[in-house]
């Protein structure tokens, strides 16, 4: 809690959220706030007690960008060197669960910081886009292959060579949110689907979730093979055992998370 300056850190049960907290700058995104975002977010992927992550930020900003005034003036080589942000690498190899909670504005590094989640869930007011283009430059958070993923090639290239923005109801159409909801309850809204993520095998969420990656990665027939070895797999778990015996026997599964 107390050791970040530009995050907010909570823990209820087996939900952990983390609040992005810049409200002076809109949640831009600048290297204090990403490394403390990847080192909070890999404690709780190390704490077998957390099951789920939501991800949010203000009812104004979820974020609206990296900070360019603290990249404007870096060089090629700077950039190519790692420039002011740490690898995003430790963030999108979670294991545990990721739900990005979205009001206001997710442009930029913040559309691509969504993207990076596992599931997306929008206030009314939620604004997304890559404006990018309009700063001389190109998406540099993973937008130009995820955006492309999530809404298709020729949407992806209007938002991305026009930098215009789209609203939740566009964002729900086009497969890029799961649900837009008023903004007064989006937090509460993210928490109750982290909850009912958190209450499942956390050995079966990390493969279901390894396996899901493994849709957006790899071809079809490699993700299938990575399937089923999963699924074979998972019958070594006690929770499968569990879930199967409660099942048979009418009752609510009673997970040991082993
Ligand atoms: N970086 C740094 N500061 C930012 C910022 C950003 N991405 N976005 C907003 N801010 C700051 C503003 O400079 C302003 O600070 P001051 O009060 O000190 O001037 C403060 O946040 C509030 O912003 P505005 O006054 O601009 O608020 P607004 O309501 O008029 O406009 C907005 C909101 C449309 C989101 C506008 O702030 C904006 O266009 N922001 C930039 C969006 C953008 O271009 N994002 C992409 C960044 S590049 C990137 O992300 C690269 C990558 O892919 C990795």
């Amino acid at each position: 809690q107390g050791k970040y300056t530009a995050i907010l850190t909570e823990v209820n049960g087996r939900v952990a959220t983390i609040t992005l907290n810049r409200p002076e700058a809109l949640n831009a995104l600048n290297s204090t706030l990403v490394s403390e975002l990847i080192e909070a977010a890999l404690g709780f992927d190390a704490d077998p007690n957390i099951g789920a992550i939501v991800l949010t930020g203000s009812e104004r900003a979820f974020a609206a960008g990296a900070d360019i005034k603290e990249m404007g003036s870096l060089s090629y080589s700077d950039m190519l060197l790692g420039g002011p942000f740490p690898s995003w690498e430790g963030f999108e190899r979670l294991r545990t669960p990721v739900i990005a909670a979205v009001s206001g504005y997710a442009l930029g590094g913040g559309c691509e910081l969504a993207m990076m989640c596992d599931i997306i869930l929008a206030a009314d007011n939620a604004k997304f886009g890559q404006p990018e283009i309009n700063l001389g430059t190109l998406p540099g958070f993973g937008g130009s292959q995820r955006l492309p993923r999530a809404v298709g090639k020729y949407k992806a290239a209007e938002l991305v060579l026009t930098g215009r923005q789209m609203g939740a109801e566009e964002a729900e159409r086009s497969g890029l949110v799961s649900r837009v909801v008023p903004a007064a309850e989006l937090l509460e809204e993210a928490r109750k689907v982290a909850q009912t993520i958190a209450e499942k095998s956390l050995p079966a969420l990390y493969v279901a979730k390894a396996a899901l990656q493994a849709a957006q990665e790899t071809p079809l027939a490699e993700g299938l093979k990575f399937e089923r070895q999963a699924f074979a797999a998972s019958f070594a778990t006690e929770d499968q055992k569990e879930g199967m015996r409660a099942f048979a026997e009418k009752r609510a599964a009673d997970f040991s998370h082993r």
